[in-house]
């Protein structure tokens, strides 16, 4: 494996996909873990990522300095290259001129880990400070118009590094200098693939798991339909699966989550209808922030009484993923995440469940990848995020059965026209929202006082950003069209052209 030290740079996780698209595996773990730890991991080869740091400033994270020592091979990227300079004695000065954006590299080695690479590349630049002078033992590879040392490498000791990123597509041949670092320098085999990946989760889950029985809750959603499928492989029936619906599902939601996981994969699965419930605790509420807590606080409620009903249960699965992993490990401190809104902390201390997250180590597109791997639909594994609050967070207003159906109408009209019109997979999230205001319209000769729906479509790449989709008018005008004269009850149709920010994806 790699081992990617973080330094807080926001390329360190692009880096750990790179390596792992080479199909050799790659870990990323935060700068301040013990340096003794990573000696006992006994990497095939290390990167010390970029960071946002100067090496001289008071507090800039650092590393022990008997890394160089331990013969394994060492890829210094940005901050990482300026850090090596720093503790081996070289020079590190700022710049006069930030250097930002693409540069042209002129290499002067062509062997190792420019190997293939052609004598003058574009290459991706994103640094203040730069290296004046190299430490002793190095020898220069390249440079730019702005840096006179853009590469370097202390060959016996097998240390390189690069003032450029070539993680990021812009560095035109950033794939084949990682490639070369990754075999020709640490000499990695290309075995890691996601059946390798299979074999050693369903083994490690066995052996975990023991005898002992396991639940998970199911959202209907990619990581949780991945993760019970994969812990169904690994343990057949003692898994249990608990799908609570909360009445506040899209339209049909509970039958596709029934039919996929009992008819297709034959897992055990409890499906709770709770919707009676979620409805009374929500009635009169209409402060957002106050439906996700009872919201939430009900779903952790409910799901422990059934976990208590399975005899033997020792563990609770959970689809963590790795960007919310490193979130979460990361040097400068956890992070508020949006997505934990199922807290399920206490509920692991009261009923003394360990916790089994067979995806910590993937991306989102590698869980997709592994989804397929299993034998589940792209219909399932190509899904658009839907919040766990669900439609109660769309319902602008108070949540109740009428309201909820109207809305769920809606809804159903906009994904079956964005799925037929090949927009869903080009967007993030597609969805109606309800507000809470009625409008006069005209119908026939009569005058009518009705709901008003908005459609919100977005494009993102994480959630955290997003912008409206430009969708076409012939569209907007169907998908207006159709709810108007199918859903009973809405007189008007609007569509939101807010990004975010300033906006949020959601409503509330
Ligand atoms: P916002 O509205 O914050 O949404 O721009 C960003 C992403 O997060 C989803 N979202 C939620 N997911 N519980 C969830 O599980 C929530 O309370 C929640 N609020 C927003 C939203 O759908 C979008 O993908």
């Amino acid at each position: 494996e790699i081992l990617i030290i973080d330094f807080g740079s926001q390329y360190t996780q692009l880096i750990a996909r790179r390596i792992r698209e080479l199909n050799v595996y790659s870990e990323i773990i935060p700068c301040n873990v013990p340096f003794s730890e990573i000696k006992k991991r006994k990497p095939s080869g290390i990167v010390l990522s970029g960071g946002p740091s100067s090496v001289y400033e008071e507090g800039a994270p650092s590393i022990d300095k008997e890394i160089f020592n331990l013969g394994i091979p060492i890829l210094g990227i940005c901050y990482g290259m300026q850090l090596i300079t720093h503790l081996l004695g070289g020079k590190v000065s700022r710049a006069e001129k930030r250097e930002y954006g693409k540069a042209i590299l002129k290499i002067e080695d062509l062997s190792d880990i420019f190997n293939g690479v052609s004598q003058e590349t574009v290459v991706w630049m994103s640094h203040a400070d730069k290296i004046t002078e190299m430490p002793q033992g190095f020898v220069r590879l390249a440079y730019t118009e702005n840096s006179p040392y853009a590469a370097m490498a202390h060959k016996e000791k097998k240390i390189y590094a690069l003032q450029f990123h070539p993680e990021v597509v812009h560095t035109e041949e950033g794939e084949k200098i990682l490639s070369n670092f990754v075999f020709k320098v640490c000499k990695c085999s290309p075995s890691w693939n996601m059946h390798s990946f299979i074999e050693k989760q369903i083994e490690e889950i066995r052996k975990k798991v023991g005898s002992k029985k396991v639940v998970c809750a199911i959202s209907g959603g990619v990581d949780s339909t991945v993760t019970a499928v994969l812990i169904h492989k690994a343990i057949g029936d003692a898994l249990t699966c608990i799908f609570v619906d909360n009445g506040l599902l899209r339209a049909g939601e509970r039958e596709k989550v029934e039919q996929m996981l009992r008819n297709n994969f034959h897992i055990n699965l409890k499906v709770v209808d709770a919707s009676e419930r979620f409805l009374r605790k929500l009635r009169k509420v209409r402060d957002p922030e106050q439906k996700r807590k009872i919201i939430g606080r009900e779903f952790i409620k409910i799901f422990e009484e059934e976990a208590r009903k399975i005899e033997g249960v020792k563990f609770l699965a959970q689809g963590t993923l790795y960007p919310d992993v490193i979130e979460s490990v990361s040097f400068k401190g956890p992070s508020a995440t949006i997505k934990s809104h199922h807290n399920v902390g206490g509920l692991l201390k009261r009923m003394r469940l360990k916790l089994i997250e067979p995806l910590r180590e993937l991306f989102k597109d590698e869980v997709r990848q592994l989804g397929r791997e299993l034998g589940i639909p792209d219909e399932i594994l190509q899904r658009h995020p839907f919040p766990g609050p669900g439609l109660a967070i769309r319902c602008i207003g108070e949540v109740t059965r009428e309201r909820l159906e109207i809305l769920r109408e809606a809804d159903k009209i906009v994904l079956e026209e964005i799925k037929k019109s090949g927009w869903y997979n080009k967007v993030w999230q597609s969805f109606a929202v309800l507000l809470p205001i009625k409008t006069v319209g005209v119908m026939g000769d009569e005058r009518t006082y009705e709901h008003v729906i908005a459609i919100r479509v977005v494009h993102s790449i994480d959630g955290m950003t997003a912008d409206w989709v430009r969708l076409p008018y012939e569209l907007l005008e169907r998908l207006s069209n159709r709810i108007i004269n199918e859903v009973k009850g809405v007189n008007r149709v609007v569509y939101d052209i807010t990004s975010k920010p300033p906006g949020t994806i959601e409503w509330e």
